[in-house]
């Protein structure tokens, strides 16, 4: 009696427990079969899960730098050990804000298979309306794995590995000193048929007499008389080229506000490009310059940006941000004596910036909008105009200490000559400066 009993409960028991281990695989979306060797836990809202698939073994890792999330909106820009957080990985993407849904992460492990872990979104703040936003995927890790590659899944039940696209992780070592430059320019995405060549050759000899040593551009597509200086310059050494065909997946924007400007995605994505341009200089360049194409930042009481920056750093030791006020010099208004109206440069296309000499003056009530320098090791998330999440200080700093000189279309149109400022601070280099620009555009074939 006893003993048959014990047996109806034993078995009972058994068809009880598999019901609830087919409750709990359909609850968490586990496809029911016996071929998985992932095995999850839920500890209070966080599913962190080992698994061990070192069989498995990824194939693909892309040097591309827009990468689909597979069955999702979204998009894989690039990754990076992040050391001020405990080695967390740091995805940059393009994140469509409505399609919201968990996502995993699949990090490959040196010598210990892959570790899939939850997702963290961190949408950043500054996205002007656009419905597709800069946003960091975080992928926390454990101290035995050493993350070497990553990708995003919707799903934290993989068994396809093999087939899928990982981002190689950078900036798996930390170096806080002896960096390879001190001043690297970001330069934000060229596209359309931009063809400016004369400023564009004009501001990086401007910039190299200055004492930056790299130039990072994000490109879309350019003219064919730039891409020829863009070729010359990569050869060179100073310049570092990554390609940004955003417009072969997004229909991105022209403009940096959706109101006015529609698309998918702000500026053709200059926010995403300028937060990745940031990491991936970390450990490479002391400072970084965040700025247009057609902007120069200019000190204006030391010769070079290194003398500059030693001052101000001397002065503020805790900053790590430093913005820069930005001025108008209009494209509409010309030097009367014509110094700088040299021949050889009649046919090159582009603005002449040695002959815009007048300068905006400041406006009551209006604050000129800035750009930057920075430590990189101090941001996490920029903006345009200013940083989104940083460690240490920010400082404005006085515009007769450093300013942007952006020759381009006036703001304050209505302005005479009279009116405006001369400011030929430009002149002081021409010495070098226009043998230089000569140079590069008889070698890159102008
Ligand atoms: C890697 O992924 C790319 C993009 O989907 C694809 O074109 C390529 O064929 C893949 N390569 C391998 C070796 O699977
Ligand atoms: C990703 O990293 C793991 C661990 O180092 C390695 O076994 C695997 O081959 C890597 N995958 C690719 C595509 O490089
Ligand atoms: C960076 O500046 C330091 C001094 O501040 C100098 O010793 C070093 O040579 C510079 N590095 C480069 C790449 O110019
Ligand atoms: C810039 O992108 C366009 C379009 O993809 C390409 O044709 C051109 O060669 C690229 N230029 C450089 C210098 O990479
Ligand atoms: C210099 O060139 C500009 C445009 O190329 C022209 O408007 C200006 O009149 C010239 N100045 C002189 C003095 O020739
Ligand atoms: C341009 O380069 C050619 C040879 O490469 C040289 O003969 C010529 O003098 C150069 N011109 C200038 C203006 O530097």
């Amino acid at each position: 009696m006893e003993k048959t009993c014990s047996k109806k409960v034993f078995f009972l028991s058994l068809i009880l427990l598999g019901i609830m281990w087919i409750i709990y695989r359909i609850v968490f979306k586990i496809p029911l079969g016996w071929n998985l060797t992932i095995y999850p836990h839920l500890w209070g809202n966080y599913l962190y899960i080992t698994a061990d698939l070192s069989n498995q073994c990824a194939k693909n890792l892309t040097e591309q730098n827009i990468t689909p999330i597979k069955d999702t909106k979204h998009f894989l820009v690039s990754a990076y050990k992040d050391h001020r957080i405990d080695g967390t990985i740091r995805i940059i993407s393009i994140y469509r804000r409505d399609d919201v849904r968990r996502l995993y992460c699949i990090i490959g492990c040196a010598q210990h298979g892959y570790l899939v872990t939850a997702a963290d979104v961190d949408i950043h703040r500054d996205h002007f309306g656009f419905p597709y936003h800069t946003t960091d995927l975080l992928c926390k890790t454990e101290p035995k794995c050493d993350a070497a590659n990553v990708t995003i899944s919707n799903s934290p039940y993989t068994t396809d590995i093999p087939d899928m696209i990982f981002l190689p992780i950078r900036n798996r070592e930390r170096n806080e000193h002896n960096f390879k430059y001190n001043f690297t320019v970001c330069i934000s995405n060229l596209f359309g048929t931009y063809n400016n060549v004369l400023q564009f050759v004009q501001t990086i000899e401007v910039y190299k007499l200055l004492g930056i040593q790299k130039v990072v551009i994000y490109n879309t597509s350019c003219g064919p008389d730039l891409d020829k200086v863009l070729h010359y310059y990569r050869e060179e050494g100073t310049l570092e080229i990554h390609q940004w065909p955003i417009d072969q997946f997004l229909n991105p924007s022209k403009g940096w506000n959706f109101e006015e400007h529609k698309g998918d995605l702000h500026y053709y994505g200059q926010l995403t490009t300028l937060n990745d341009c940031i990491y991936r200089n970390m450990y490479r360049s002391k400072y970084l310059l965040l700025n247009d194409i057609d902007e120069i930042i200019m000190p204006y009481k030391h010769a070079t940006l290194e003398l500059l920056l030693e001052d101000l750093q001397r002065q503020n030791p805790t900053v790590g941000v430093f913005l820069i006020e930005n001025h108008i010099f209009p494209k509409t208004i010309f030097d009367d004596m014509g110094r700088f109206n040299l021949t050889q440069w009649k046919n090159v296309p582009g603005i002449n910036i040695l002959i815009h000499i007048y300068r905006e003056p400041d406006r009551k009530n209006v604050f000129n909008p800035t750009k930057m320098i920075i430590n990189p090791r101090q941001v996490v998330q920029t903006s345009v105009h200013s940083v989104l999440k940083n460690y240490g200080d920010t400082l404005r700093v006085p515009p007769n200490v450093c300013r942007i000189i952006h020759v381009r279309v006036p703001l304050q149109g209505s302005l005479t000559k009279e009116q405006l400022i001369v400011d030929t601070k430009l002149w002081e280099y021409q010495k070098d400066l226009v043998q230089n620009i000569d140079s590069v555009l008889n070698k890159s074939g102008i």
